[in-house]
């Protein structure tokens, strides 16, 4: 009769609104839909979120890995995590009776493997590299951002066309901002939101290597599009990409980061990297690309495959750089989907072209695969890798898992 009173806990899942960069790829990797978001924050359905942790690999920040024991009845609501500045702080008398911790144990007892269930729904690895340097995340945030000098801004699209997309180089002087290629950094535009709210930052993938846009300088480059409609094709003008395109030398920027700690390039020398991007998706492949470059002469001999999709050879940021690499350095294949007089090419069609040469890199335990663009490619992408596959005798389901597993397969798209 005496026994514990029974007490409804729950561990309830909690986005971090001071690290999240609103980035989307929580709300996206959630299987059951119980992530959703406002103008300001990103937040977790209580009654919804069953802990099975699909979306805590994928988020670049870690701001999505929060948890506070709660009784039932007295869960965050959604109303309440839109109103957060920061986190609550674990309410003790909920945590600590033994009593509760049980039930929350139990609670957590009953959700499925986490690992399992993760590895299962994200597509892409949820691990670096084994060789991959090891990446510095969040040493600047909301909280305590630094800043950074704009020292170059050049347009890399030609000016007839309609995609505007920039070169914006950017200098952080004597504050140290380690970042690796495939990182990202998240800019804080000046300004608030028309709620009044100053504006949450902005994520932008880094495009130099880690010694520097220039070697040796504190400085790093972002591939930057300016945004004129929203997705649904409405005149809009994107508050961060337009804020960054117009900059002029010697603006000042408020910078958090760096973030990300998956999608990074391996270090041996003979991995090998097949690059597949459309638009500002080749950012990244950028930074990997021109790392590999200056490491070549000291000793990197894998091999470089690079698809590459933008609508015309104009609109086609770094189209002269990557024309100018050597040929037996980088095999570069372009597709254009609007080149007045040809029909549309998508990267997964050059993907299927050369078809002979991706497969011997896919069955090589040294080959890493990064994608990197428009959401849309995800799709396209996965698929002419797996006809790839299986018209070569390798079983791509199996083939998947293990690059998955071996943190070979990256996948960022929006
Ligand atoms: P499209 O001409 O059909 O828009 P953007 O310039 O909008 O950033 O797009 C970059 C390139 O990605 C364009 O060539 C675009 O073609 C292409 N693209 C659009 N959807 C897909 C898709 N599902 N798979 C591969 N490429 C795509």
């Amino acid at each position: 009769m005496n026994g514990p009173v029974p007490v409804d806990i729950l561990r309830q899942h909690l986005i971090d609104p001071e690290i999240c960069i609103r980035c989307n790829t929580c709300e996206e990797t959630c299987p059951i839909d119980a992530i959703t978001h406002d103008g300001t924050n990103y937040v977790v359905k209580a009654e919804v979120c069953n802990g099975c942790m699909a979306c805590v690999p994928p988020c670049p920040t870690g701001a999505i890995d929060n948890w506070r024991n709660v009784f039932k009845a007295n869960a965050y609501s959604l109303d309440e995590q839109f109103s957060w500045d920061e986190l609550p702080t674990q309410n003790p008398t909920v945590s600590a009776p033994a009593a509760a911790e049980s039930a929350s144990q139990d609670a957590v007892s009953e959700m499925p493997d986490a690992a399992v269930v993760a590895s299962d729904l994200v597509r892409g690895s949820t691990v670096p590299p084994w060789s991959a340097a090891r990446p510095y995340v969040n040493l600047y945030t909301h909280k305590a951002p630094t800043t950074a000098t704009v020292v170059g801004n050049y347009r890399l699209t030609d000016e007839a066309t309609e995609s505007d997309i920039h070169h914006l180089v950017l200098d952080f002087g004597a504050m140290p901002f380690p970042v690796l290629e495939g990182q990202s950094i998240g800019i804080l535009p000046p300004g608030e939101s028309a709620e009044g709210r100053a504006h949450h930052a902005r994520q932008y993938s880094i495009a130099s290597p880690r010694d520097g846009e220039r070697p040796g300088y504190n400085n790093v480059s972002l591939t930057v599009k300016r945004v004129t409609h929203d997705h649904g094709g409405k005149a809009t003008l994107g508050v961060c990409s337009n804020y960054l395109c117009d900059l002029k030398k010697g603006d000042v920027v408020t910078v958090i980061g760096p973030f990300g700690d998956t999608f990074l390039m391996p270090n041996h020398p003979n991995s090998h990297l097949l690059m597949i991007c459309t638009g500002t998706g080749s950012a990244p492949m950028r930074a990997m690309t021109e790392y590999r470059r200056r490491r070549r002469l000291k000793g990197a001999t894998g091999k470089l495959m690079l698809f590459f999709g933008a609508r015309t050879q104009a609109e086609l940021p770094y189209f002269g750089p990557l024309m100018n690499l050597p040929k037996d350095f980088i095999d570069t294949n372009l597709a254009f989907s609007r080149t007045p007089g040809k029909p549309k090419r998508y990267v997964q069609d050059a993907m299927r072209e050369r078809a002979a040469d991706v497969a011997p890199l896919l069955a090589d335990g040294n080959t890493h695969v990064y994608v990197c663009g428009l959401k849309g490619m995800e799709d396209g992408v996965l698929q002419a890798l797996a006809e790839i596959a299986e018209a070569h005798g390798l079983g791509w389901d199996a083939l998947w898992a293990r690059l998955k597993r071996e943190g070979r397969l990256h996948l960022e798209t929006y």
